[in-house]
């Protein structure tokens, strides 16, 4: 299959030029940048209809086709049932689970529509990639129009144990639809364990010896963990180039020789930014002589709005800095800059490089694309150290991290006080483990593995 087109199916596409926020976007930004193909999904727009014309777009060697969705099939389709429903539950959160069948419907509604436009732009030789929680059921749409190409799925996020899984609505009739899929990656073997414990236990599909399943309907499929990386060498030399940039200087003066925490996220529930502010109020409670020394830097642009939760801990988070900033201030300086914006790759490259401390505590994560680029970014003669919790995919690749629970406050303040007081040789010999990691695990390596157990 090595001069296969590759056609990648995603909701979010990064189109060229534009900030597209998420690791999704970001990791497979970079993969077709490196093998081209096409990139299928939605346009971020909203229009009368859904999927009234299909835009197309070239940009090096990248074609681009990305459809509209209606105001309905957004509130259904996007926030409704993907975000409103599938996000929590993936994340550990069934308290926060929204079902509503009108979302359901919505959902596969939308995932017809995909599978219709998409059989539209497909040839026989190609493989399809789909992506995330958004399409699950999109290769049984396919199959049932008789599309008999290889497709791949890959699951950005947490894959909760069975257990957990079952408590949604109507689970098996989506989750069965995987069985579509000839190969369904994940990040971690947690996820995997997860994923095959479901289909094993919930599904009556049964395990072979080669490592696929039959699924009860007489499908082979399997699933395999892939951790995501990142462009480890382009966002070194971007940190590196970065020197000249006029936003960076801005930064780097304003400090005044403090050192720099720094936190990026979008304002998701699932980063854990409540229980990371409280840590860093009880570091300045506990330690009055790091007081005006350091700076904590929080980058958190919105997502996702027009979920209730969301909006509650933009609301929440608000109130906590403001009260941090009230309590410990002082004339000349403020412990934490909160801002709702969202920067781009290159220049947050410029600004990990001049953190002395990468500050990543998700409650749960997939893999965290944000702890990997922190680390890539550091110069090598003066790298920083990253604060990580146990719970985002990345921890199980970068082990050389201060890893914390980011539930225990006390836990972080202390790996935060470890990682201000830390030796240089320390900070070289971590930073030197973990770069090891990402130089071979890079974003090519893991498009070439998938695709390549994808082809077999
Ligand atoms: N990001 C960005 N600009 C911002 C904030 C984040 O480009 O202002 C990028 C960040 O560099 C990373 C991605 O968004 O590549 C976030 O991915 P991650 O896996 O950390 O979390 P996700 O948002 O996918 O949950
Ligand atoms: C996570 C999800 C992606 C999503 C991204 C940004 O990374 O796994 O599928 O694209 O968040 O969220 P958004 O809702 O803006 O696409």
């Amino acid at each position: 299959h090595a001069g296969a087109r590759l056609v990648v199916v995603s909701n979010r596409v990064a189109l060229p030029r534009q900030t597209a926020t998420g690791g999704l976007a970001s990791a497979l930004q970079a993969a077709l940048r490196e093998r081209g193909g096409l990139w299928f999904g939605w346009s971020g727009k909203l229009a009368a209809d859904t999927a009234a014309t299909v835009h197309r777009l070239h940009d090096a060697n990248v074609d681009y086709a990305t459809i509209d969705l209606s105001r309905t099939d957004y509130d259904d389709f996007y926030t409704g049932f993907a975000n409103g429903a599938l996000w929590p539950m993936l994340h550990y959160r069934p308290d926060l689970v929204d079902y509503q069948r009108s979302y359901l419907d919505g959902y596969l509604r939308v995932n017809e529509t995909f599978a219709d436009r998409l059989q539209q732009l497909i040839t026989p030789d190609d493989i399809i990639w789909v992506h995330d929680y958004h399409l699950i059921p999109l290769a049984a749409m396919l199959r049932r129009r008789g599309v008999k190409n290889r497709i791949g799925f890959f699951l950005h996020t947490p894959l909760p144990a069975a257990g957990l899984l079952i408590a949604l609505p109507n689970h098996r009739e989506l989750l069965e639809t995987l069985v579509s899929y000839d190969l369904i990656g994940v990040h971690t073997t947690r996820d995997l364990r997860a994923l095959e414990d479901y289909f094993l236990h919930e599904t009556g599909a049964v395990m072979r010896r080669d490592g696929r399943m039959r699924s009860a309907n007489g499908r082979l499929f399997r699933g395999a963990a892939f951790p995501i990386s990142i462009d480890t060498a382009g966002l070194a030399e971007a940190a590196r180039n970065a020197g000249s940039n006029r936003e960076l200087g801005q930064l780097r003066d304003s400090l005044e020789g403090r050192s720099l925490i720094i936190g990026v996220d979008r304002l998701d529930y699932s980063k854990g930014l409540p229980q990371r502010f409280q840590a860093y109020a009880q570091l300045l409670e506990r330690a009055p002589e790091l007081h005006r020394r350091i700076t904590f830097l929080q980058i958190a642009p919105p997502s996702r709005g027009a979920v209730l939760e969301y909006r509650q801990i933009r609301r929440d988070l608000e109130r906590s800095s403001g009260h941090i900033n009230g309590k410990y201030a002082a004339p000349d300086w403020a412990p934490i800059r909160y801002i709702n914006k969202s920067f781009p790759h290159k220049l947050l490259a410029g600004y990990y490089r001049t953190a002395r401390v990468g500050l990543v505590t998700p409650l749960r994560d997939g893999m965290n694309l944000v702890a990997k680029e922190y680390v890539a970014s550091q110069d090598p003669e003066d790298p920083g150290v990253l604060v990580l919790s146990r719970f985002a995919g990345a921890a199980q690749e970068l082990t050389d991290a201060l890893l914390v629970n980011p539930a225990d406050t006390e836990e972080v303040a202390d790996a935060l006080q470890q990682a201000l007081a830390m030796p240089l040789a320390e900070r070289r010999q971590r930073w030197n483990a973990m770069m090891a990691v990402l130089r071979k695990n890079d974003i090519t390596a893991w498009c070439n593995a998938f695709l390549q157990a994808l082809g077999h």
